[in-house]
C-alpha cells in the first residue's frame, strides 16, 4: 500500500532524473533553522538562549501539544496513547531524572532522538526546540498540566 504511483516527498516527477531535485543555484540555508551541533555530547553543553518568558512558554506549549503529547502525554508524565504501545515506555519528563538534565540535553534529545524516540530536527526549528524546553521547565516540571483535554480512547 505504501508503494503507489503517487509522487513521494522529495521524489522527482521526472522519471529520467529520479531522486531528489537538486537545490537551485546560489541557494543558501535560512539562518536559524539548522544547527552546527553534531551530537549529544556537544548538545549537552549548550545553554538555552531563549528566555522563558510568557511568549516562549506559550509557543512551547503549542508545539509540545502537537509533537510530544502522543507519547509523553499532556502532563509530560509519559502517559500518551501512542507511548503506551511502545516497547520502551516514554520517560516521565517531570521526574527528577529529567529535571536534573541540562536544557542542552533535552534540546539534543529532540534533535537526535533516543533509542525509540524519533528525531524532531526536521519538524521543530532550533529555536522552537528551546521554546518547548521552556514550557517543559516552567509548566510541566512545576506540577501543572496542559489545559487541553485529549479525547478518551475508544
Ligand atoms: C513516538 C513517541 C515519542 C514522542 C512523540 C516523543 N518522545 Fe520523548 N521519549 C520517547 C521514549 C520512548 C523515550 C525513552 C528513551 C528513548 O527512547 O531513548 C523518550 C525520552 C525522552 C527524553 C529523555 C528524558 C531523560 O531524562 O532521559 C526527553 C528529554 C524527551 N523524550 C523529550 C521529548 C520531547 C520534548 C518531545 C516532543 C518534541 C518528545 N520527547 C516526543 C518517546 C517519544
Amino acid at each position: 500500500m505504501a508503494n503507489q504511483i503517487s509522487i513521494k516527498p522529495q521524489e522527482s516527477a521526472d522519471l529520467k532524473n529520479p531522486g531528489m531535485r537538486p537545490f537551485p543555484k546560489h541557494s543558501v540555508p535560512i539562518p536559524g533553522t539548522t544547527s552546527q551541533v553534531k551530537d549529544m555530547e556537544a548538545s549537552e553543553k549548550q545553554t538555552n538562549p531563549i528566555p522563558a518568558d510568557e511568549k516562549s512558554v506559550a509557543l512551547g506549549k503549542k508545539l509540545f501539544e502537537i509533537y510530544c503529547t502522543p507519547c509523553h502525554g499532556f502532563s509530560g508524565k509519559g502517559d500518551g496513547l501512542v507511548g503506551a504501545k511502545l516497547l520502551l515506555q516514554p520517560f516521565n519528563l517531570t521526574a527528577d531524572q529529567t529535571k536534573a538534565r541540562s536544557d542542552g540535553f533535552i534540546w539534543g534529545y529532540m534533535t537526535f532522538g533516543g533509542a525509540v524516540m524519533p528525531s524532531y530536527a526536521n519538524d521543530l526549528s532550533v529555536n522552537e526546540r528551546w521554546n518547548v524546553i521552556n514550557y517543559v521547565r516552567k509548566v510541566l516540571q512545576n506540577g501543572q498540566s496542559a489545559a487541553a483535554v485529549m479525547p478518551a480512547a475508544k
